[in-house]
């Protein structure tokens, strides 16, 4: 029986890698593009979500981190850093494992949600937490990695940024063509430059036809691709995006401007209410920095902007379980509904009689 191999397996030809490099999987990307029958309803577009939430620990870092710590272990690496906003650190200690090395992670002290803290102690690293923010985090992992023998695997690493590519291919492999569209959350700006590669080495081996605009969304406090300028103090709701100054600026800049995007950003309470709308419309739970795309569209749609008749693939980029506090911080008036083990109690709670 046949079973997706993950992205380096499946993309090994596509890959800029070294050529002996062995392989690090937990069967990573092949994930889902859904319909949004809510978004296409509302835009009268084609609306689809790739939803990057079902990757193996629960987001889209697993496609970048297969590939980063597979040229890790090849070139001998024994243990491997990285600063994270939480995705990243469950990632990297998910498959620092299965790669039997060890994991380092540096985190902004109570500022990443309790899964992602959870899946990174589960997988066995070893948890540093800093009184800093994220970018602090990466600007001392750097200098980790070059005083100390451990592999940086930020997306400052290429290889994150080789793997993060895939998520284009599989669009095109499954649309035929690229979309007219592609809108997606941008924190430190990684992966808009992934996919941007993605979408570029497609188009120029004539595997599509055509670039989509790519359309980046960031949080209205921690948005400095929006504003030009790093952000000293990013504050969000939306932890996973709570990022001053992206690594990936330039990168991200020039895929935004090459393919006629730009970058924009959403408020907190649009990010949570496009999340709590995704869930019960379409029935697909992301984390809240995830729905930063979706709330984008919806407020494009709200001005006006009219994409009747186009392409759309909007990427969330993690599951909703990552970050439950959140999500039911905006519910406790619902599950607060509690009967006696009654069933007319219960019929009459729930409006049924
Ligand atoms: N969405 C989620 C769920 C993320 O975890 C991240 C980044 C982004 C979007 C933004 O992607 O940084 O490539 O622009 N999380 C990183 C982390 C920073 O440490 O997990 P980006």
């Amino acid at each position: 029986a046949h079973q997706w191999r993950g992205v380096i397996e499946e993309y090994r030809d596509l890959l800029h890698i070294p050529e002996q490099t062995p392989t690090v999987t937990l069967r990573e990307g092949g994930t889902p593009l859904v319909e949004s029958r809510w978004l296409s309803g509302l835009t009268g577009a084609e609306v689809w979500l790739k939803v990057e939430g079902n990757n193996p620990t629960g987001s889209f870092k697993d496609r970048g981190m297969t590939v980063a710590l597979s040229v890790a272990v090849g070139e001998g690496a024994k243990a491997v850093v990285c600063a994270s906003t939480g995705n990243t650190s469950a990632s990297m200690a998910a498959y620092a494992a299965a790669a039997g090395i060890t994991p380092l992670v540096l985190v902004p002290q109570g500022k990443i949600a309790a899964g992602k803290m959870a899946q990174a102690v589960l997988h066995g690293a070893q948890v540093i937490q800093v009184r800093g923010n994220f970018d602090d985090c990466l600007r001392m992992c750097r200098t980790l990695a070059e005083d100390y023998p451990v592999a940086l695997v930020n997306s400052v690493n290429p290889m994150r940024i080789e793997g993060q590519k895939t998520a284009a291919f599989e669009i095109v492999d499954m649309l035929g063509d690229a979309p007219d569209f592609h809108v997606l959350p941008v924190g430190n700006a990684g992966n808009i430059t992934a996919y941007w590669k993605g979408y570029c080495e497609y188009a120029e081996a004539g595997v599509s036809t055509k670039h989509p605009t790519m359309l980046g969304w960031q949080a209205a406090g921690a948005a400095p691709l929006v504003a030009g300028a790093p952000v000293a103090e990013p504050e969000t709701v939306a932890s996973a995006i709570r990022i001053g100054n992206p690594a990936s600026w330039d990168a991200a800049v020039a895929a935004a401007t090459e393919s006629g995007g730009a970058f924009r950003s959403v408020t907190d309470e649009q990010i949570l209410a496009a999340q709590r709308e995704l869930a019960a419309r379409d029935g697909v739970f992301v984390e809240p920095a995830s729905a930063a795309g979706v709330a984008g569209m919806l407020l494009e749609h709200a001005e006006g902007r009219d994409l009747g008749g186009s392409r759309v693939v909007v990427t969330v980029t993690g599951h909703g379980l990552k970050d439950i506090d959140t999500a039911l911080s905006t519910f406790s008036d619902l599950v607060d509904v509690v009967v006696d083990a009654d069933t007319d109690a219960a019929a009459a709670a729930a409006g049924l009689r």
